[in-house]
Formats: structure tokens, C-alpha cells, sequence
């Protein structure tokens, strides 16, 4: 490889909301950025940039659009991305955001294929709008979408905001399955809001299919909200688009963008995104190959070691998505109790799944961009963890369950929670031959490896 994906670069005292927001010694794997540096390409242009020394108000050039036009035809069979059709902005969220205040009045309907990206949400709710789940269905591991339901919640919707490949499931969404949706939503007289953020990010046998390379009415009755931000590491930069085939649409993005005052983008935005696409599809491509392999990692490390616990197979995204319904029993709680215990007692820090809705309960999302022995460290503080909570005990109970992720049931000789009272020293969650709570020792002592 060209490109060191396993060099370690400390973010601790960075601001990193990803790493900052922990206490130190903690190992976050929650935040959807990367513990990797940028594409040296991008570096060498924002230092570029830097040295002008100037920061004014800038116009955003021709090139900007000409290189997303490139790259997207060039490798998604997507072209057409203008100056008449692309809209820029400073982030997806403003860009879904603004898609919904222009295409609903207050009280409509707003679908969502839950679990979905946390952040969809508050947007829906403060457009005065109305969020309308559409569970996905879940069968061994795999993901997909109730058609019957979905057919059924469409006839009283008006938008569907979409997310392709999906966040938090890691699925990435077939042609088939697109047009279905796409098909239900013009028959329904539902606009599409398809947030594709994640689209560089997918693995072998998992092809990103643009929804705007969809047939042209689905095209028509859709905006499509998209960043280099993701795939690149740029997300603290801040710039995004919203494409918009139909003009009349157009105009009502650029209406609502400019209503809700995201209409100027940061001029490092302007230039990390050209060179995001003009420069570094060799660095994305060895980025990719890299995540492919530390989710593998991941595939291999749980066979091995928790083979209980269900990660759904990882078509795209860098975020795994964790089912520990195997080992607990899923009650209300049981995702929020296993985030605190992981996260204070285990030193890893995970995104709980019920965030992402209520059908994420008993589930946890695991970001695996980093380099791959801090992906180990996490796997194993992981696997102490679990082990941990499930060995059998002597009558070591706090009788109400601790951090109140076993519930008392289906682990332990007694089915007891334990939580580092009455076990045998030595045999505490960190595998590191110390006991926790009792001695003071707790994980927090168990260094990441950049420390
Ligand atoms: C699906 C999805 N959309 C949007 C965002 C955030 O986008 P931005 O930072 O450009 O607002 C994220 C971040 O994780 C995401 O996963």
C-alpha cells in the first residue's frame, strides 16, 4: 500500500468531538469520522490555500462542479452534476434539512427506514413535520426493507428521507431495491430525499447506485444530498450538495437554503472538495481496501472470540452494526446499559443502538475507521467486557442488576449481574490480570495504544 492507514495520529486534545467528548483513556469508536489523516492531496491543497492568507468571501468556481461531474461519471455512471443542478452547502444535514422544509408544510409526513441515522430526526421534528417509521425488516443478520409496511405508511407520507448506504446497517442499497422504492414513492406522490453521504464507502460485490441514475421520473420526484466529507475525513471542513434534476425543484432548494441562511460555503470546503474528487481516488481506493480488511477483522475476531454476538455484513459505511440479542435479553434499556458499562468499566466507547430508533434496542454501532491495532484494542476490551458480564459467579449479585444490562437473565450460573463485586481477582473484564472497581484499577488504566 501507498498509504499508511496504520499510523496512529493522537486526536486526544484536538477538539475531536469523537475523542474529546470521552475521558481520556477511553477508546472511542462511536463519532462517524476517521482516526486517519486526509488524502495527501487534500493537505497540500488546504496548506496551498493557507498560504495565500486571505480568507474572504469567495464564489464557488466552475472547477468545483466539474470535478464532482468527472468523478461521479467517471465511477458511478452519474453525470450531469452543473451549476444549474447542484446546490452547495455546508453540510448534509442543512442540505436534508433544507430538502424537507421545501417540499412539506407543517404537520406532513416524513418516512424513515428505521434504524436509521440519529440525526434525522430533530430535522424532521423541526420542520414542524411528522416522522413515520418504517421498521426494517431484520432476518439472520440481514437487513431489508417491509414492503407491505412501506407500501402502507407511503399512501399517508409526503417525503421519504432516505440514506444510501445505509447508516447505522451498513446495507447499500440495490437497483432493484431502489426502483421498488422509487416506484411506491411516485405511485404514493412521495418526494425522495436520498441522503448518500456514505456512497464512496462500499466493499467487494456492493456497487453504490446513485438514486440519480434512477429512471427519470424517480429522478424528477427526487433531490439527492451528498459530501465528500465521509469518504475523505473532511467532515470538520463543512461543505456538501444537494443535486436537483427538475428546475422547479431546484429553485426550491436554493429558496430553502437560502431561508435557512446555509447558502455560503468555507472556502477550505470549496478546496478540499476539488481535491477530494480531482486527486485522491487512489487514496479512497486504498482507503476502502483498508476498511475492508478491518472489518473482516472484525467478522473474524467475534467468530473467534463472541461468536454470540451478530455484526450484519458490512456492504458499506465504515460503521458496523453490533446485535447482542443473543446474549441479553431485549428489554427497554438494555442498549443505554450496555453503552454505560462498555463505555465505564470497559474503556470503548459505542454509539447505542436505540438512537438510531427503538428497534435498535439490543443493539450497539461500532465505527471501525481506525488504524487496525487500535481496532483490535477495541475488539478485545470489547470481549472482556461481554465475558465479563457473562462468566458464572458465585452468588456475587447486586441483586438489581448492576448497570442493568443482564436483567437477570440468560447469563451467568445464576443468571445474576455481577459488576466487579465477589469475582475472583484476576478474572476481571480487562484481561489485564487486575480487578476493576474494587481496586481502583478500573480500564480507564488500559492505555490506547497512542497514549
Ligand atoms: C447518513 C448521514 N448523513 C449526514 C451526516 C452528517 O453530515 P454533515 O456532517 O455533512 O452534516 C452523517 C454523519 O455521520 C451521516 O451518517
Amino acid at each position: 500500500m501507498k498509504y499508511n492507514f496504520d499510523e496512529i495520529v493522537s486526536r486526544w486534545g484536538t477538539e475531536s468531538v469523537k475523542w474529546d467528548m470521552c475521558e481520556r483513556g477511553v477508546l472511542p469508536m462511536w463519532v462517524a469520522d476517521m482516526d486517519f489523516k486526509a488524502a495527501p492531496a487534500i493537505l497540500e491543497a488546504l496548506q496551498e490555500r493557507l498560504d495565500h492568507g486571505i480568507f474572504g468571501y469567495e464564489l464557488v468556481p466552475d472547477d468545483y462542479f466539474a470535478v464532482q461531474d468527472e468523478w461521479f461519471s467517471s465511477r458511478h455512471g452519474w453525470s450531469g452534476l452543473t451549476r444549474e443542478t447542484v446546490i452547495p452547502t455546508t453540510g448534509v444535514i442543512a442540505a436534508y434539512s433544507a430538502a424537507i422544509k421545501a417540499m412539506t408544510v407543517p404537520g406532513d409526513k416524513v418516512i424513515v427506514f428505521t434504524p436509521c441515522y440519529n440525526a434525522f430526526f430533530p430535522a424532521i421534528r423541526n420542520n414542524k413535520c411528522v416522522q413515520l417509521d418504517c421498521p426494517l425488516h431484520y432476518e439472520g443478520g440481514i437487513w431489508t426493507i417491509d414492503w407491505e409496511d412501506f407500501e402502507k405508511k407511503a399512501a399517508d407520507a409526503r417525503v421519504l428521507l432516505f440514506c444510501n448506504p445505509h447508516n447505522p446497517v451498513g446495507r447499500v442499497w440495490t437497483r432493484s431495491e431502489l426502483e421498488r422504492v422509487g416506484e411506491i414513492c411516485l405511485r404514493n406522490n412521495v418526494f425522495v430525499i436520498s441522503d448518500e453521504i456514505h456512497c464512496e464507502l462500499t466493499y467487494p460485490g456492493h456497487d453504490y447506485t446513485p438514486w440519480a441514475t434512477l429512471p427519470e421520473d424517480m429522478v424528477l420526484n427526487s433531490v439527492t444530498c451528498m459530501s465528500p466529507t465521509k469518504p475523505f475525513n473532511i467532515a470538520g471542513i463543512q461543505i456538501a450538495n444537494i443535486y436537483a434534476a427538475d428546475a422547479a425543484v431546484y429553485r426550491k432548494m436554493d429558496r430553502a437554503i437560502n431561508d435557512n441562511e446555509c447558502c455560503d460555503v468555507n472556502v477550505f470546503g470549496v478546496t478540499a472538495l476539488k481535491a477530494a474528487y480531482g486527486a485522491s481516488g487512489e487514496w479512497l481506493d486504498e482507503l476502502r481496501a483498508y476498511l475492508y480488511e478491518n472489518a473482516r477483522t472484525v467478522y473474524c475476531f467475534l467468530e473467534d472470540e463472541l461468536p454470540q454476538v451478530v455484526a450484519s455484513p458490512l456492504e458499506g459505511t465504515y460503521l458496523m452494526w453490533l446485535d447482542f440479542s443473543n446474549l441479553f435479553q431485549v428489554k427497554e434499556g438494555l442498549s443505554d446499559a450496555l453503552g454505560e458499562f462498555l463505555e465505564h468499566d470497559c474503556g470503548l466507547k459505542l454509539s447505542v443502538g436505540t438512537i438510531y430508533g427503538l428497534v435498535g434496542e439490543g443493539f450497539m454501532r461500532l465505527n471501525i475507521a481506525c488504524p487496525r491495532s487500535v481496532l483490535l484494542e477495541g475488539l478485545q476490551r470489547l470481549v472482556a467486557g461481554i465475558r465479563f458480564l457473562m462468566k458464572p459467579r458465585g452468588g456475587c449479585c447486586h441483586g438489581g442488576g448492576g448497570h442493568g444490562c443482564c436483567h437477570g437473565e440468560g447469563h451467568g450460573e445464576h443468571g445474576e449481574c455481577c459488576h466487579g463485586e465477589g469475582h475472583e481477582h484476576g478474572e476481571c473484564c480487562h484481561g489485564n490480570g487486575e480487578c476493576c472497581e474494587k481496586e481502583g484499577s478500573g480500564s480507564r488504566k488500559t492505555q490506547t495504544p497512542e497514549n
